[in-house]
């Protein structure tokens, strides 16, 4: 059987509902569910720092009776010593069951999953982070039980982390409005592949430049750094472009009592959120956090197995 990655949300497009509720099983059942991957090992590549992504991957696999390696690319053949990238997916594809990427360049991932002959799995690059949107609608849907009809208005910089949620909104049924800047907007072809899945799935995806409007009614607010890594924006231009987007108190109250708030972490404080909202009773970012091991598991049983 030919191998699969998850190097966009669109790779696993048709397993996505199923990998939620697996990762819902997984949670309930950790401690019990046994060592499905006994003997299998996961090198994890990291071109940037990470603690959520390093740390729930390896632990993870150990829970699930394999192995992880932590390898620092920039101490690699690959790039600046000159090996190929091809050439190193094909050396890990004879070492080891999955590659987790994390890469500042999509069309480095995208070479690395055409060169390896093992699932490659993205740990986030320049154009998505499908393992935090898989983590993201594991918790929506413990939170609020079912996707359809509810809202989702993600506020501040259209990337990685918003694209991925585009895509995952779309599959899974959950209306999504990308509120930001003009020239800070998701991927446009990304906008619009979402776009027409959610046509097709009867939810919507829309966008928005004015906050107040778009968080009438919504059931989640959901936020990230206003400066990705390897972005280089200075951060007095970053606050002066985005700070009507901070989610805070004042844009919280116009939207649903029950509205959750979302933040797929590293935050910070005073800038993309208050402290006041992020550490209130409606933010759920720590068992969103938990939620990447859970999901994780939920992937790794699925593409190494
Ligand atoms: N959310 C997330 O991917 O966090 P890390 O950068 O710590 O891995
Ligand atoms: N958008 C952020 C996500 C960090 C988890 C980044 O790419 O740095």
């Amino acid at each position: 059987m030919a191998k699969k990655d998850l190097i966009s949300v669109l790779d696993m497009k048709d397993e996505w509902p199923d990998l939620v509720d697996l990762a819902i099983k997984l949670k309930a059942e950790r401690g019990t569910h046994g060592a499905p991957l006994k003997g299998k090992t996961l090198i994890m590549l990291f071109e940037k720092p990470s603690t959520r992504t390093r740390i729930s991957f390896d632990v993870a696999i150990t829970e699930l009776g394999g192995h992880a390696l932590h390898i620092d690319v920039s101490k690699m053949h690959m790039g600046s010593q000159g090996e190929t990238v091809e050439d190193t997916a094909k050396v890990l594809s004879r070492f080891a069951h999955g590659i987790m990427y994390r890469a500042y360049d999509y069309k480095v991932m995208d070479k690395i999953g055409e060169s390896a002959t093992i699932p490659v799995i993205s740990g986030l690059d320049n154009l998505e982070h499908p393992c935090q949107a898989l983590a993201d609608m594991m918790t929506i849907k413990e939170k609020k039980g079912s996707f359809r009809g509810k809202k989702l208005v993600y506020l501040g910089d259209g990337n990685n982390v918003c694209n991925s949620l585009l895509y995952s909104s779309a599959i899974i049924g959950l209306d999504m409005v990308a509120c930001c800047p003009a020239t800070r907007m998701p991927n446009a072809e990304i906008m619009l592949g979402a776009a027409r899945i959610a046509d097709a799935n009867g939810c919507k995806i829309s966008a928005s430049h004015d906050p107040m409007e778009a968080c009438k009614d919504a059931d989640i607010l959901y936020t990230d750094t206003w400066i990705s890594m390897g972005d280089e924006t200075p951060v007095e231009k970053a606050v002066k472009l985005f700070c009507m987007y901070q989610i805070n108190s004042g844009l919280l109250s116009i939207a649903k009592e029950d509205c959750i708030v979302m933040h797929c972490l590293p935050a910070h404080r005073g800038f993309e959120i208050t402290a006041e909202v992020m550490d209130g009773p409606q933010s759920v970012v720590f068992d969103q956090a938990e939620n990447r091991l859970h999901a994780q598991k939920a992937v790794l049983c699925t593409l190494l197995k």
